[in-house]
């Protein structure tokens, strides 16, 4: 078997001999890469940024910005990433390198004072330079004007960059108009750019990684029959898909397991189909990948994507992992409760179908037996007209909600013929409203009606105070949450 290692700004570097819980970017600053950063350790500051080949989703790979900080290394085993020292092109011997398109622009507009984040936003920057839809509205580099493109708006520049790919770096000092300006300013990749060249070459193949140090290990299992074998005799293992969870209990709890299975390149947790009554959604796409892939085509999760967290958070997260993790105040629940989704759990015996609503059992808890995977969610089709996802957080992006709350309704003829609810944040597992969709099914779709409900929508769930929100102002933000929903869409409907 080859030794574990990972191919960093073109050159292979062995892991050996790092631990198994490593991050990726203790393994780069150990190496000698000190341009990724550590600013929060934990997926809220985007100082770690880097690049890793990932499978694509209009071309054979992508370049992808993750949070180094969360990611082991050894879950980039013969994968390949490059960091913001990879991005210049170095010359002859003695003379300065050539400035990435990124980093020039970063340059000459000042998007940089202390420059502690700066690598971070240039690896996120790159991403998005990258992607091989936005390069399609890009002009080349030196024919970028500002006022050339009329759909562009605050959030999306003439060259097709959304600001939403820095969504996950924070800067504590330049003031984010440099950064954007840098943003709106860059151009289309050249020819000969060898990132852009590389996105048509396939990428790497997931290794099957056995990277064993002291009393730990990392395995990737090559197929979902081999994973839940392991699942079965080493039932105590932690499973990561991106682990954005994970990561965040080694780094700030010190949690550590003797260990740890990765699902995330299972090829049969990877599909996404769209059949005639049914979505299903592999639990290892990443929230970025099934944004791109369903392209709106379900507008509830459409909603949900861009509140749920960071681009940088959304390139590795999964549904699985949401789910799996049984929070409740993750986002997608309630969305996918909404959705009447269930789940497809599979373990050596074979596969059941659970709908989420019988999922959740308690904190944390869900009828999901030791050595069962996720290995899909399901929606059925065909889905309500009227839908909607408020998610009621401090902030407006990259937040945990103190409450979320999801609608779909099937209206016709002005009455209410179903609804489903879902709601996180207001008792020990996500829930659907049942009293409240009862109140509203059978009813006429006016305001009367959206305030009864609304009243009994108060009243669901046993919500509690903590330092996001007390149980008064959730309770009160539920019922609210309907009557926003009908005035927006009977301003829909008379406008
Ligand atoms: Fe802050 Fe990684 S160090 S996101
Ligand atoms: Fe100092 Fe961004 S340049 S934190």
């Amino acid at each position: 078997m080859v030794a574990a290692r990972i191919t960093v700004n073109g050159k292979e570097t062995p892991l050996s001999p790092a631990a198994p819980h490593t991050t990726v970017l203790d393994l780069l600053r150990e190496r000698g890469l000190t341009g990724t950063k550590e600013g929060c350790a934990e997926g809220e500051c985007g100082a770690c940024s880097v690049l890793v080949a990932r499978p694509g989703v209009n071309k054979p790979t992508d370049w992808v910005a993750v949070n180094a900080c969360l990611v082991p290394a050894a879950a980039l085993d013969g994968q390949e990433i490059i960091t913001s020292e990879g991005l210049a092109t170095v010359g002859e011997p003695g003379t300065p390198p050539t400035l990435h398109p990124v980093q020039q622009e970063m340059a000459v507009r000042g998007g940089s004072q202390c420059g502690y984040c700066t690598p971070g936003f240039i690896c996120s920057m790159a991403s998005e330079y990258y992607r091989p839809d936005r390069c399609a509205h890009a002009e080349p580099a030196d024919g970028a004007d500002a006022d050339a493109h009329a759909d562009a708006d605050a959030e999306h520049g003439p060259n097709g960059f959304d600001l939403h790919s820095l969504s996950g770096n924070l800067c504590r000092c330049t003031g984010y108009r440099p950064i954007r300006d840098a943003a709106f300013a860059v151009g289309a990749p050249t020819e000969d750019d060898p990132l852009a060249r590389r996105r048509e070459q396939s990428p790497p193949e997931p290794a099957a990684t056995v990277y064993t140090q002291d009393d730990s290990t990392f395995l990737r299992p090559g197929t979902l029959a081999e994973a839940l074998e392991l699942l079965r005799e080493r039932p105590e293992a932690v499973v990561v898909a991106g682990s954005t969870d994970w990561g965040v209990e080694v780094n700030i709890r010190s949690r550590r397991a003797h260990c740890v299975v990765a699902v995330d390149r299972l090829p049969e947790l990877r599909s996404l189909d769209v059949a005639s009554d049914y979505v299903e959604i592999g639990a290892a796409q990443t929230l970025t990948e099934i944004e791109r892939r369903l392209d709106g085509s379900v507008p509830l999760l459409a909603e949900l994507f861009p509140q749920f967290a960071s681009r940088l958070i959304r390139n590795s997260a999964t549904l699985g992992g949401n789910l799996g993790t049984g929070s409740p105040i993750g986002d997608s629940p309630p969305v996918l409760l909404a959705l009447e989704a269930s789940l497809l759990l599979a373990d050596v015996d074979g596969e059941r179908e659970v709908p989420l609503a019988d999922y959740f059992t308690g904190y944390r808890q869900s009828v999901r037996r030791p050595g069962e995977l996720i290995r899909a969610v399901r929606i059925p089709l065909p889905l309500s007209q009227v839908t909607a996802f408020h998610k009621i957080a401090k902030r407006r992006f990259d937040d945990i909600s103190s409450v979320a709350i999801a609608f779909a309704l099937d209206i016709e003829g002005g009455i209410v013929r179903k609804a489903r609810i879902g709601l996180g944040g207001v008792a020990a597992t996500p829930i659907r409203a049942l009293s409240t969709e009862a109140a509203l099914e059978g009813r006429a779709w006016t305001a009367e009606t959206a305030r009864a409900a609304a009243r009994v929508l108060r009243g669901e769930g046993t919500p509690m105070s903590d330092h996001r929100a007390s149980s008064v102002y959730r309770s009160a933000m539920l019922g609210q949450s309907l009557l926003k929903l009908h005035a927006h869409t009977t301003e829909a409907v008379s406008s």
